[in-house]
């Protein structure tokens, strides 16, 4: 809770096993092998109205009801550390309205697989990392302040490591992924809300998912 609160973010380790993780990788790469799994390809759309900083997205997605259909354990998940995302929050965190986006996969392909800098629309941010990475980490910007020398912006990077999971204040820090090199590295997005505030922009899942420019 300390770190959530102070550090913007914190880690919780084996929320899965690695034998799991391992599993679900497999599988999510036989869908991706089979052509069911959309490819996000965009650069340079991202605008202030969708909190996004305009940077390159390179990466397969599964929307909500490609996780409901071919790895629905995952939405168990989602619904069982409900307690435990309210908890480490202080929130009253509530899942989310948006079927499209409730539980998502982003699969990073080796040789460039990203995210582009951007703040969260959602209150909760919380990622379960299904791979181990010693490259493209989660990189942070956090927003720092001190009567004594003014504002600043800490950066911090967290590797992934399959089965731990991320909390994190996504709508306070700007943030984005490392390019990948030559390894693989697949993120689950739990999108939590708060209750009270589930806002999410209008041409949002137009942008994320289909690289549509918002007007
Ligand atoms: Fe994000």
């Amino acid at each position: 809770m300390r770190e959530y609160h102070y550090d913007y973010a914190t880690t919780l380790d084996g929320i899965m096993d690695a034998a799991q993780c391992a599993l679900l990788v497999e599988r999510i790469n036989a869908l991706i092998d089979a052509g069911q799994v959309k490819l996000v390809d965009h650069e340079g759309r991202g605008t202030d109205a969708v909190c996004d900083t305009g940077g390159r997205y390179l990466h397969h997605i599964f929307e909500g009801d490609d996780v409901r259909r071919h790895l629905p354990e995952l939405m168990a998940v989602y619904r069982a550390i409900l307690p435990l995302v309210a908890a480490v929050t202080s929130q009253e965190a509530v899942l989310s309205p948006y079927p499209r986006s409730d539980v998502n996969i982003k699969v990073y392909p080796p040789g460039g697989g990203t995210l582009g800098e951007h703040y969260d629309t959602n209150g909760i941010t919380v990622l379960l990392f299904l791979t181990d990475n010693r490259e493209a980490p989660l990189r942070m910007q956090i927003p720092r302040a001190h009567p004594s020398r003014g504002a600043w912006v800490e950066r911090r990077t967290i590797h992934a490591r399959a089965g731990t999971l991320l909390v994190m204040k996504g709508r306070e820090v700007l943030h984005d992924c490392e390019p990948t090199m030559s390894e693989q590295k697949i993120s689950v997005v739990l999108n939590y809300y708060v209750r009270g505030d589930t806002w999410r922009h209008a041409s949002f899942d137009d942008f994320v998912y289909d690289g549509v420019a918002p007007a």
